[in-house]
């Protein structure tokens, strides 16, 4: 299986509570490099051009509000079958159904507020990886 890589970004929930280590520890324990990262504050604009697929979602502007309201952290990771397996490590969108042990069942305080977003698919990271960085800032 050839390395892949996936797109990753720690929320203002999670930011907030000073828990990006524990979070980053998550992933590189489950065999996920970090191969890009930074702490950057988007704009309401910046989160709504990022989540524009949602853009008809009754909570579009809670998210985007919420995506703007403090620090994330973008990241690229990379490992084999990274998309899949940061997906696994994350745990289900809702923490009340995600399962144990996963990132949103230990951290997320609700399905809004879900300490972290990974790409969905290899096609929609490589577009997620290319709306934050350039070729020159990830460095495997
Ligand atoms: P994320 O993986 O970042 O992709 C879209 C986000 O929308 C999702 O995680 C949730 O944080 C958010 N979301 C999904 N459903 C709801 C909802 N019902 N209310 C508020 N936010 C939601």
């Amino acid at each position: 299986m050839a390395l892949e890589r996936t797109f990753s970004m720690i929320k203002p929930d999670a930011t907030r509570r000073n828990i990006t280590g524990k979070i980053v520890d998550r992933l590189e324990s489950a065999g996920l490099r970090v191969v890009a990262q930074k702490r950057i504050l988007m704009s309401k604009a910046t989160a709504e051009a990022f989540y524009a697929v949602h853009r008809e979602r009754p909570f579009f502007q809670e998210l985007t509000e919420f995506m703007s309201s403090g620090p994330v952290v973008v990241q690229v990771l990379e490992g084999e079958n990274a998309v899949l397996k940061n997906r696994e490590v994350m745990g289900a969108t809702d923490p009340s159904k995600a399962d144990p042990g996963t990132i949103r069942a230990d951290f997320a305080e609700s399905i809004g507020e879900n300490s972290v977003h990974g790409s969905d698919a290899p096609e929609t990271a490589a577009e997620e990886i290319a709306f934050f960085f350039s070729g020159s800032e990830i460095t495997g």
